[in-house]
């Protein structure tokens, strides 16, 4: 084709790059069936029942499908105790995707974390971070140990258009590790991309002024690189330099950098379970296959049967598949820029795995500590049969001493992207339940809490409408 021609040609539509060999039927609900599971669940999506839900954008942890190389895998699954082929299989493709010679297989993430932080924390060790997920702070404060998120304003602020708003601030950096002197450092936390902070990117420019300053003062870097691949994409066409890296170059120049890998398998790995902990020391390593041994299971294993370490090890190889990655990040792209396009408060620019929407904005009446975010995620399954997830006062909220609620810095709502699960045509569907959220957007009350337990509350709090 010539020139001129490409350049007349319209977008093509953002087409799947697989097509379905397998399907799940999805039951069909009205709006008068959602309000009653709704009120059954206490107005708290957790509690639903997922056949009462339309499109799951609760999260993308092990939500994903697998491919048919994946489920051959699982039939070829070796089950023995030790030594096992698919356990080997897993390992060399770790050991080659990394560069790090000691791989300890986990059932999930957090158990990654449990033994690392057990081992590295403690009480007055600190870990620094751009943004420690959940978990990961819970299991370093669970320790004993402090954790502090450091990230510039102008990166949490989520209107401004920068490329790299998983970044941490190299100054606050910096000033933390001479605050606390460096022996107290136990390590710096480099979470990639930024969950918390919008699915946003972090550059390989800021990992490298890490690794200095980490160098310059003697301090371990930890990659948590559940989302390796998905940051990969955008340094390839955000970060000068990387346009004709490939993929698994540019995490390969990422892990290079980094002590320790902790991954949630559950994202990247496209499998539904599994977790991985990969290090680069070998005296550390014993320590933490003590504890491996201990509460997840012999080395060969951790907490993963044969048959998942077969799905792992293919998930990892397909996740930096051009063709997918593509698709991935611009399908979820395409949701958040429609809802741009409508109006719709999202934090910009859209990050890999989630569209973010600033509740607080577009339930501007209802006050803070009536949880905005909340009410945006009830009206969205009670309209379409959507399940997303409060990233806000509910999630982050505590109360002071006189038992007022200090709301958080945002009240933001996910909307997280199972991969390979929804066509586009899902995708539009929920666009179109945006339209009716905007049309009936005159809720100036929002939801008290009737009930909740002392720690993560969001998780089963229950709710009525004020
Ligand atoms: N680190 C990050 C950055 C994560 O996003 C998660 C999980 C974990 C660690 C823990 O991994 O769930 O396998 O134990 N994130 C999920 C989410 C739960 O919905 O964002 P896990």
């Amino acid at each position: 084709m010539s020139n001129e021609l490409k350049a007349a040609r319209k977008p093509r539509t953002l087409a799947e790059p697989f097509r379905i060999k397998m399907v799940e039927p999805l039951k069909m609900t009205d709006e008068k069936y959602r309000l009653e599971k709704l009120k059954e669940a206490g107005y708290n999506t957790f509690l639903l029942n997922s056949e009462d839900v339309y499109i799951d954008f609760l999260t993308d942890s092990g939500t994903g499908a697998m491919s048919d190389r994946q489920w051959a895998g699982i039939m070829m699954g070796d089950e023995s105790y030790a030594g096992a082929r698919s356990w080997l299989r897993l390992e060399q493709v770790v050991k080659e995707m990394t560069g790090m010679p000691y791989v300890l297989p986990t059932h999930q993430g957090r158990a990654a974390e449990r033994i690392l932080y057990g081992i590295l924390g403690g009480k007055d060790k600190v870990f620094l971070s751009n943004t420690h997920f959940d978990t990961t702070r819970a299991n370093i404060e669970f320790t004993g140990a402090r954790a502090f998120d450091l990230m510039s304003p102008e990166n949490t602020d989520p209107k401004t258009d920068l490329p790299f708003k998983g970044n941490i601030d190299l100054n606050q950096l910096k000033e933390k590790i001479n605050e606390y002197g460096a022996d107290a450092i136990a390590a710096v936390v480099m979470t990639v991309t930024n969950n918390s902070s919008g699915g946003q990117p972090v550059s390989m420019e800021n990992v490298r002024a890490v690794r200095e300053i980490c160098n310059q003062y003697g301090i371990m870097l930890v990659l948590d690189g559940c989302r390796i691949a998905e940051n990969s994409y955008f340094i390839r066409h955000r970060e000068e330099g990387y346009k004709d890296v490939s993929y698994k170059a540019i995490a390969k120049e990422m892990f290079d950098m980094a002590d320790a890998f902790v991954m949630s398998a559950k994202k990247d790995g496209l499998a539904n379970m599994g977790g991985l902990l990969v290090l680069r020391d070998e005296a550390l390593s014993r320590k933490c296959i003590n504890m491996l041994i201990i509460s997840e299971g012999f080395t060969t294993y951790g907490g993963l049967s044969g048959r998942d370490m077969e799905a792992l090890a293919a998930g990892l190889e397909e996740v930096f598949d051009d063709g997918y990655l593509h698709y991935r990040i611009k399908s979820t792209a395409y949701l958040g820029e429609g809802l741009r396009a409508k109006g719709v408060p999202v934090v910009w620019p859209i990050g890999g795995h989630a569209v973010y929407i600033d509740a607080g904005e577009l339930y501007s009446e209802i006050p803070k500590d009536e949880y905005p975010g909340q009410a945006l995620v009830c009206d969205l399954y009670v309209s379409g049969g959507v399940r997303s997830v409060e990233v806000g006062s509910v999630m982050f909220g505590k109360y002071d001493e006189s038992g007022k609620l200090i709301t958080a810095p945002r009240e933001l709502v996910r909307l997280a992207i199972p991969r390979r699960v929804y066509t586009q045509s899902h995708v539009d569907y929920v666009l179109d339940v945006f339209d009716d959220i905007l049309a009936n957007r005159n809720r100036t009350r929002g939801l008290k809490i009737t009930y909740e337990p002392p720690f993560l509350r969001h998780f089963t709090s229950r709710f009525e409408w004020l």
